[in-house]
C-alpha cells in the first residue's frame, strides 16, 4: 500500500491504495465520485476521461499515485453552481445524450478543447473528441452541443 493525497475538484482526499491502482478506480471507489465511467479499461474509448491540470487523460490508464500533487477534475467538478455547466445543458438540449455512458468523457474532452480553442472549427472539434467513442448518437448531435456552447459562452 502507498499513501498520498489526491486533489479532486478542489478537495483533497487522503488515499491508501496499491501503487498499481489506476486513477479511475481510485476516483470511483475511494473518492466516491462515480460520474467517470469505465468502458474498455484499455485507453480506447474515452469513457474514463478526466482532466489532469486541465489536460484530458484516460484515467483507466493513469496511475493514481502519479496524480498526487496535481489537479484532477471530473465531470462532477465542472458545475460551478447547482446548475449544469453550459456544455452539460447543451448536450441534453441537442440530443447528444442517449444511453449516456460516453457523456462524461465527451464533456471532459469538450471542456479541455474549449479551454484551449474557444471557437473551434468542425475539424478541431473532431480532433478534440477523437479519443472518445459513442455507440449511440452518430456524433453529430454531440458536435452540435459543442457549437452551441461556443455561441453561449
Ligand atoms: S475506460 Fe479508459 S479509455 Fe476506455
Ligand atoms: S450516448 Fe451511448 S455511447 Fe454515447
Amino acid at each position: 500500500m502507498t499513501s498520498y493525497e489526491l486533489n479532486v475538484n478542489g478537495t483533497t482526499y487522503p488515499i491508501d491504495a496499491e501503487p498499481s491502482r489506476n486513477l479511475l478506480s481510485v476516483i470511483r471507489d475511494q473518492v466516491g465520485l462515480t460520474g467517470t465511467k469505465e468502458g474498455c479499461d484499455d485507453c480506447e474509448c474515452g469513457a474514463c476521461m478526466v482532466l489532469l491540470d486541465g489536460q484530458p487523460v484516460n484515467s483507466c490508464s493513469y496511475l493514481a499515485a502519479q496524480a498526487a500533487e496535481r489537479e484532477v477534475t471530473t465531470i462532477e467538478g465542472i458545475m460551478t453552481t447547482e446548475e449544469l455547466a453550459p456544455i452539460q445543458q447543451n448536450m441534453l438540449d441537442a440530443g447528444g445524450v442517449q444511453c449516456g455512458f460516453c457523456t462524461p468523457g465527451m464533456i471532459m474532452s469538450a471542456t479541455a478543447l474549449l479551454a484551449r480553442t474557444p471557437d473551434p472549427s468542425e475539424e478541431e472539434i473532431k480532433i478534440g473528441l477523437s479519443g472518445n467513442l459513442c455507440r449511440c448518437t452518430g456524433y453529430a448531435k454531440i458536435f452540435d452541443a459543442i457549437k452551441e456552447t461556443v455561441v453561449s459562452l
